[in-house]
């Protein structure tokens, strides 16, 4: 079968380095990336680091506001689509690129196969929880990561289409996690600083739309200020002007700032953190793999799966907050895995090559 697979934003990359090389064993895959991420520590190093194979279409758009980005990648994916005719369009996750292959997939009756179905925050005012149910809804094949997220699925009456496989993630966590070692981070001094990591650390990672304002990342950042140990914090483009200022302006002294980190880096990081400081879906997740203890900036639920015995908690963008939910101690039960057993990726291949 010709697949193409749509993909734009940095765990996209992730995910699609788990799930390409099976799908290329039975059929022929077309990689479209659509640019909306494009800093190589954002898009060229994760190709490169996972070994995912050149996209055969970069459509090199990213960037204005979301019904802009979403109109031009619609746009260049319609172009892509009508020439290549596919049998099925393959998308993971909740961005905009997500969104706008799936419209345009639909309009053209090319089925849909979407990975990361059902995630619900319940919550309108996140863009990606309007991405992910609009998806949902035009895509013919449901993957589910967990049975909160078949829930969800029956609930708004798509489970005929649903299969609950596990998380690709997960799969990838476990792939990938003893690649790169603590001490050869150190090695690398962290991307291009000369810090060397510290012994004890905390791990933040904070990209998310609300929470990219000067206020909010203030508290953050001052909650980091008062830790007991030092915080590496790779910064997501969209923030670095106002965390550069922030830290020049307040003179914080605990917070290692650095570029984004590639994906080996990323899950060594949070791997041997003390604990998890985000607002990434994926960093909750593989703190949550790691038993690693996740304080989330957001208001909304996103992993219902992972808020349990304290492993994660949400906070406010409020330092008191923040330093709140740090000190709650945890709970890890190691039989409860809730993400699958590794195999989501082999489960999600297994079923599309049998729709031939
Ligand atoms: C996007 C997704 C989000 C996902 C995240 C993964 C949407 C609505 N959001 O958020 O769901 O969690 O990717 O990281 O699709 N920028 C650069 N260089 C880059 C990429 C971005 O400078 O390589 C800057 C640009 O100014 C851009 C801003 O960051 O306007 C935000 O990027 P965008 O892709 O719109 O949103 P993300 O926060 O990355
Ligand atoms: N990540 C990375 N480098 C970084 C920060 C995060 O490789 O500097 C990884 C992280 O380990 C996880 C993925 O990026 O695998 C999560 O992506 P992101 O936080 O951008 O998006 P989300 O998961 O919230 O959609």
């Amino acid at each position: 079968m010709k697949i193409i697979s749509v993909v734009g934003a940095r765990p996209q990359f992730i995910k699609a380095a788990i799930v390409s090389p099976l799908l290329r064993a039975d059929n022929d895959e077309i990689i479209v990336h659509t640019g909306q991420h494009y800093d190589d520590n954002m898009s060229g190093m994760f190709f490169k680091q996972l070994a995912i194979p050149n996209p055969d279409y970069n459509l090199g758009i990213s960037g204005g506001t979301h019904a802009e980005m979403t109109a031009r990648m619609m746009t260049s994916l319609e172009t892509v689509m009508i020439r290549e005719r596919p049998d099925y369009l393959l998308l993971y996750g909740d961005t905009n690129s997500t969104l706008a292959a799936a419209i345009t997939g639909a309009k053209l009756h090319i089925p849909i196969i979407h990975i990361e179905a059902g995630t619900r925050t319940h919550n309108l005012n996140n863009a990606e929880e309007i991405n992910r149910i609009c998806t949902d809804h035009v895509s013919s094949l449901l993957f589910a990561c967990t049975e909160n997220d078949m829930t969800e699925i029956e609930r708004e009456g798509l489970l005929e289409r649903a299969y609950l496989v596990g998380d690709v993630m997960y799969d990838a966590f476990l792939k990938f996690r003893g690649t790169l070692s603590v001490a050869e981070i150190n090695a690398l001094t962290i991307g291009n600083h000369k810090v060397r990591l510290p012994q004890e650390y905390y791990y933040l990672t904070c990209h998310r739309e609300e929470n990219a304002v000067t206020e909010k990342l203030r508290e953050i950042l001052c909650a980091c200020e008062d830790l007991d140990s030092p915080v590496i914090y790779p910064v997501h483009p969209r923030n670095t002007k106002i965390v550069e200022a922030l830290i020049e302006q307040e003179q914080f002294k605990n917070i290692i700032a650095i570029k984004p980190v590639g994906y080996f880096e990323s899950i060594c990081l949070t791997s041997n953190s003390r604990k998890v400081i985000t607002d990434s879906g994926g960093v909750q997740r593989e703190a949550f793999f790691a038993g690693k203890q996740c304080v989330t900036i957001l208001d909304h639920v996103t992993w219902e799966a992972t808020m349990v015995d304290n492993r994660n908690s949400l906070a406010r963008a409020e330092r008191n907050d923040i330093l709140k939910k740090l000190s709650l101690t945890q709970n890890v039960d190691t039989l409860y895995l809730p993400f699958g057993n590794g195999q989501a990726a082999e489960r999600i291949v297994r079923i599309i090559n049998n729709l031939n």
